[in-house]
C-alpha cells in the first residue's frame, strides 16, 4: 500500500479522539452496522465466550452484545481502541462496567495467540493504516473454530454531492476519490485481507446490505466534523477563501433544511470468517 507519513498513527488517534464525545451523534449507523454484523454470527455468544471488540470506538458492539446476552449469559468482553478518548467513553458507559477496555493498537495486539472465541471489527479496516496487519492480528488471536466478524462500507453515499460542492468552487478540480482507495471498497479486497491472513477461502463469507443515513439524525457538530474532514482531504493547496467556500457549500448539502434530499445510502459489507 501507499507509504504513510511517519506521524500518521498520531493523526489517526487525534482524529478519533475528536470524534469520541460526538460518536453517537452520527445517527444510528454504527448500531445498524454492528447489529447486522452480529446477526450473521454462526456461533452463539454465551457466558463461556471470550469476545474481542476490536477498535471498539465508544463500545457500540460491546453494548449490543451485553444487551442481547441479558444478565445470566454475559460473555467476557475485551474492548480495545487506539484512541484514549474512545476508551474513556467505554469506561463511563452504563452497562459496560464488566467490559475490560484498554488502549491498544489493533495492528500489534497484546493478547496471546488463540485467545478469543469471537473477534469483532466493525468499520475498522478502512480506518486503519495497515488493514493487512490488522487482519493477521485478528487471525492470530482467534481460537481455532473461532469466528471473526467484520463490516465496512462498500460505497459512501455522500461522495456524489461532495463532488458537486467541490466542482462549484473549483470547476477544474480532479474527481474526489473519497476517504479510501476504490479497491478497498470491494468484496474481493475485503475477502482477500482475511484469506491472506490465514483464513481458508471457503470459510470466508461476505454479504451486502444498505444503510441509510438521514441528515436529521446527524448532530450539527457531526455534520461540521465531516465537512471539515472533507475540506482537509480535498483542499490541500487551495486558498483559505476557497477552503471556506467549500466548507459552506458542504454544510448546505448536509443540512436537512437546505439539502436536496433527506440523506444518503452507504452500501455495507458484512464478513464472517471461521478459523
Ligand atoms: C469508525 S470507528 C468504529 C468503532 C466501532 N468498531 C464501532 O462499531 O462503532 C473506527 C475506530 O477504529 C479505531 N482505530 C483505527 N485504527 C486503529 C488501530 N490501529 N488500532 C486500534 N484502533 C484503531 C479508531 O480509534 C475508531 O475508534
Amino acid at each position: 500500500m501507499a507509504a504513510v507519513p511517519e506521524d500518521a498513527t498520531f493523526t489517526l488517534k487525534a482524529h478519533f479522539d475528536g470524534m469520541a464525545p460526538i460518536y453517537d451523534g452520527f445517527g444510528p449507523v454504527w448500531y445498524e452496522m454492528g447489529g447486522a454484523l452480529l446477526a450473521k454470527n454462526p456461533n452463539p455468544i454465551s457466558s463461556s465466550s471470550i469476545v474481542h471488540d476490536n477498535a471498539c470506538g465508544n463500545g457500540v458492539c460491546s453494548s449490543l452484545i451485553v444487551k442481547a446476552a441479558g444478565t445470566n449469559n454475559r460473555p467476557t468482553i475485551c474492548a480495545t481502541d487506539l484512541s484514549p478518548k474512545m476508551i474513556a467513553e467505554v469506561k463511563k458507559r452504563p452497562g459496560l462496567e464488566s467490559v475490560k477496555s484498554e488502549v491498544m493498537n489493533s495492528e500489534a495486539l497484546a493478547f496471546p495467540d488463540n485467545t478469543f472465541t469471537h473477534s469483532i471489527a466493525s468499520m475498522v479496516h478502512p480506518t486503519t493504516l495497515h488493514p493487512d496487519v490488522l487482519t493477521k492480528e485478528i487471525f492470530r488471536t482467534l481460537k481455532p473454530d473461532g469466528v471473526a466478524l467484520s463490516a465496512q462500507f462498500a460505497s459512501y453515499g455522500w461522495i456524489d454531492f461532495t463532488q458537486e460542492a467541490i466542482r462549484k468552487i473549483r470547476p477544474d478540480a480532479p474527481p474526489f476519490p473519497g476517504p479510501v482507495p476504490e479497491e478497498w471498497k470491494t468484496v474481493d479486497w475485503f475477502k482477500s485481507q482475511f484469506v491472506n491472513a490465514g483464513f481458508k477461502p471457503e470459510n470466508v463469507d461476505v454479504s451486502k446490505i444498505t444503510i441509510r443515513i438521514l441528515f436529521k439524525d446527524m448532530w450539527p457538530e457531526c455534520r461540521a466534523h465531516m465537512c471539515k474532514a472533507v475540506v482537509m482531504m480535498v483542499a490541500g493547496s487551495w486558498s483559505k477563501a476557497d477552503e471556506e467556500a467549500l466548507y459552506e457549500e458542504l454544510m448546505k448539502r448536509f443540512d436537512p433544511e437546505t439539502s436536496d434530499g433527506d440523506g444518503f445510502d452507504h452500501e455495507t459489507l458484512l464478513l464472517v470468517a471461521k478459523k
